[in-house]
């Protein structure tokens, strides 16, 4: 299969001269003034996930143009590669098929192989949830999922977001980072006959998994512990390694589940330990719907396509290096977290499929916090700051708390009302981005005030000036429910793979990381012996100060 690449498109040209013509000095204010339909023009919706890019940098004329991008790059071909299994990571020469994960069985490649795998994970964990929080030795209370990168951050963003759906008997410890202070905090508060250890790993051979994996083998035994068989337990593509290692029980994926889309796997096995299997199959639902509206819906009303075009003309048109998440919802707060690893490890690349140099750029910063604390911390600079930086707002129309039910009304109504001051102020951000504040308006209001600084009003007033014309999305949920949660990060997954897609790079390596693990395997018995021979001055005077 053979399409240009995006800059070598006829639609490439046209937007270029689209930007010089219009699309440098797009203004939301004059935007929406021109076209009475625009929040409707722009508002999508797939899966139960809705879409507002009316506040986007766009209008009309540079839809069709980037419509026409995907169109000559055969977004759509490649796309049904992907969902048919044809070996598009061609670097490492395997599938993509995390969507084939969270298919109906019969209705996706390896269907056999992935609902067997899938009902022995369900089974097992509908056992351990039977008897969870029970007094017996052995009953589980908590569950410390040992892994990094995708073996994490999917889960560990899962189950705070789905907290009223978590067994109420177990509690959940997600430790990733080699540094042992993030281990011991966990074991200072277990116990080894309550506890279940799952070590997670594709590889089975991640430094920082297996460092984790031994020191928590260590503390259980000397603590005790009876019965490692029942309290370790891995999910991994490599069962031999988790066998040497001394665990019995695995629960398998395959090469073909690319780390950071593998919460769909058995990497999921901690979610579904938290929801049970009716409700890890309803977020398995989730995605697979959000699958379905990017295989059939027309590019025109192609949620992930759109996305995907959006990023391409924010990042080689408009020139912005960053967007920022702000999920509205705080179960959501390691969302940011997960979609750093989901984009930027996919699309953080420059050359393209052939090894050619990119001459443009590709993946942008992503980062961010949930509101409303990120509007304390760094939202002064998104609407004041001289870059012009994207946010995506994530709003969820109605809360879902754990305890509810055993709230007194006078508390439950306190509640309630908190979630309109959080949805408030999703929306006000949203709107002050975008109307700022002119220095006349801001005149209006220093005048009772100026004369308390000592400033003249009208240098008051420029500080009180906001441009405006800062652009966002906001996606907004109806609840957040397994099915919902399902659908916003397949949506992400497809629409990561779309702008990869555009810009001719393998979404599916990530080579970037290789580097600095082979360096710190050479440093660090330096550490111990104190030898810097062969080393850089900067490096060498280091190791000599932290010994
Ligand atoms: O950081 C690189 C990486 O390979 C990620 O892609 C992956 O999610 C993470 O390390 C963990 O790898 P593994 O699951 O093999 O331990």
């Amino acid at each position: 299969m053979t399409f240009p690449r995006c800059d070598q498109t006829v639609a490439w040209q046209a937007l270029k001269g689209h930007f010089e013509a219009h699309g440098r000095g797009l203004d939301l204010r004059d935007l929406f003034a021109q076209d009475p339909q625009r929040a409707s023009r722009f508002g999508f919706e797939a899966a139960g996930v809705f879409v507002d890019a009316s506040r986007a940098h766009w209008d009309v004329a540079t839809t069709r143009h980037l419509l026409d991008l995907a169109r000559e790059c055969g977004i759509e071909a490649r796309r049904d590669a992907l969902l048919a299994g044809e070996p598009i990571n061609q670097t490492e020469g395997r599938e993509v098929l995390h969507t084939a994960l969270r298919a109906p069985r019969g209705q996706a490649p390896h269907s056999d192989l992935v609902h067997e795998t899938l009902d022995q994970m369900l089974a097992y964990v509908e056992g351990i949830r039977a008897t969870a929080g029970g007094p017996a030795g052995g009953d589980i209370h908590d569950v410390v999922n040992i892994g990094i990168g995708g073996s994490d951050l999917g889960p560990q963003m899962v189950v705070p977001a789905l907290d009223p759906f978590v067994h109420p008997g177990l509690n959940f410890h997600f430790v990733s980072n080699v540094d042992g202070h993030d281990l011991a905090a966990v074991l200072r508060r277990v116990r080894p006959e309550h506890t279940l250890f799952i070590i997670a790993s594709k590889t089975f051979t991640t430094q920082e998994t297996m460092a984790n994996a031994q020191a928590a083998r260590q503390w259980f035994l000397e603590q005790g512990g009876q019965d490692i068989a029942r309290h370790f337990v891995a999910t991994t593509t490599n069962v031999e390694g988790a066998a040497a290692f001394g665990v019995t029980t695995t629960f398998g994926f395959w090469d073909w589940v690319g780390g950071r889309f593998s919460m769909w796997s058995s990497i999921g096995l901690p979610i579904a330990l938290a929801l049970g299997r009716d409700h890890f199959k309803a977020l398995l639902a989730g995605a697979h719907a959000m699958d379905l509206h990017f295989a059939q819906a027309p590019l025109e009303s192609n949620l992930p396509v759109w996305l995907g075009l959006l990023d391409v003309w924010y990042r080689n048109f408009k020139g912005y290096t960053s967007h920022g998440i702000a999920p509205y919802h705080h179960g959501l707060r390691r969302l940011p977290a997960y979609l750093q690893q989901l984009l930027m490890e996919s699309n953080g690349k420059s050359v393209d499929q052939d090894g050619e140099p990119l001459p443009y750029a590709t993946s942008d910063v992503v980062w961010g916090e949930p509101g409303t604390n990120g509007q304390h911390a760094f939202f002064q600079m998104l609407h004041q700051g001289s870059d012009v930086i994207p946010l995506e707002f994530i709003l969820v129309r109605q809360a879902t708390h754990r305890d509810e039910s055993q709230w007194s009304p006078a508390l439950q109504a306190l509640m309630a009302q908190q979630h309109q001051v959080l949805l408030s102020n999703g929306l006000a951000q949203a709107q002050a981005l975008m109307w700022g504040k002119t220095q006349q308006e801001a005149v209006q209001e220093t005048v009772p005030t100026a004369a308390s600084s000592g400033l003249a009003v009208d240098v008051l007033a420029r500080h009180r000036t906001f441009a405006g014309n800062r652009p966002s999305l906001t996606l907004v949920l109806d609840q957040l429910t397994p099915e919902s949660l399902g659908a916003l990060v397949a949506l992400y997954e497809h629409r990561t793979f779309v702008s990869g897609a555009l810009w001719g790079i393998n979404s599916f390596d990530q080579w970037g990381v290789e580097l600095g693990k082979a360096l710190s395997k050479d440093l660090l018995p330096r550490l111990a012996t104190g030898d810097v021979s062969g080393l850089d001055a900067a490096t060498a005077a280091l190791i000599g100060r932290l010994r």
